[in-house]
């Protein structure tokens, strides 16, 4: 089936910017991402979009779709129906360069406060040993692609620019969690994740879960057992004497 689909595009750039209409054709099989393209190709030359993998693969071309954070590239036109004004967005927590292009880069200075895998001293490449469940836990959390949708979506930092300092995201946290849980890692990420990288201002709303491409239980498994240890480290009295005593 082929037929005129209606849409309503964000241009601008830092500047600011509005929506402006399109009608452009829609085949049977197309995502999104395809009217974006072909909007390129018939009306719009020098409208801006990120994009790499067209297979849900990069994260590159992460946007909004009716107000709900996609990637571009994995939403289906065949979940709108013909008749409805489908509404393409950048992501709202970050500023635009043009059009749908986000500045990212918050994220990658978040990813740089992460001190990184840290394995016990002496221990060489060949001699890493992991019980299967170990694993398979840090496999789920590499699947990540790096979209930022999660980032993207989490209400603390969504409408409020002032809590980007104090606030990783949940991307950031998961990693945190990730090396905390990890058995060859020497570094205690407890007093980091809570102090640097905000994991007490998430509620664990698990609106990062929902949106997450990958389908990684964001919260349930990263945040909550993140939560857990920071928790058991500072409240547990067994815990605070040995501290206490032991001077960790
Ligand atoms: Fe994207 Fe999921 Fe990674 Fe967040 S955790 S950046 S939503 S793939
Ligand atoms: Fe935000 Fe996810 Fe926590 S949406 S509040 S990081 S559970
Ligand atoms: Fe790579 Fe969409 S273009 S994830």
């Amino acid at each position: 089936m082929t037929y005129k689909g209606h849409f309503r595009i964000w241009r601008g750039d830092e500047e600011g910017g509005s929506l402006e209409d399109f009608e452009v054709e829609v085949n049977e099989g197309e995502v999104v991402l395809d009217i974006i393209h072909r909007l390129q190709a018939t009306q719009a030359p020098d409208l801006a979009v990120r994009w790499n993998c067209k297979a849900g693969k990069c994260g590159s071309c992460s946007a909004e779709v009716n107000g709900r954070p996609r990637l571009l590239c994995m939403t289906r036109m065949s979940i709108f129906s013909a008749d409805e004004i489908i509404t393409v967005t950048p992501m709202r927590a970050f500023s635009v360069i043009k059009d749908l292009v986000p500045d990212v880069s918050y994220n990658y200075t978040k990813a740089r406060e992460v001190t990184s895998f840290t394995p016990p001293e002496g221990l060489g490449p060949g001699e890493y040993r992991m019980q299967q469940e170990d694993v398979e836990r840090s496999q789920e959390f590499r699947k990540c692609i790096e979209c930022f949708l999660c980032q993207d979506t989490c209400h603390v930092v969504r409408d409020h620019e002032e809590n980007k300092s104090a606030f990783a995201g949940p991307r950031f946290l998961m990693r945190a969690a990730e090396l905390e849980m990890h058995p060859l890692d020497a570094a205690d990420r407890r007093d980091d994740a809570q102090d640097e990288h905000g994991l007490g201002m998430c509620n664990i709303t698990k609106c990062c879960t929902e949106v997450c491409p990958e389908g990684i239980k964001i919260t349930d498994n990263a945040l909550i057992p993140m939560k857990e240890r920071v928790a058991g480290r500072r409240y547990d009295p067994v815990v605070w004497l040995g501290n206490k005593l032991f001077k960790r």
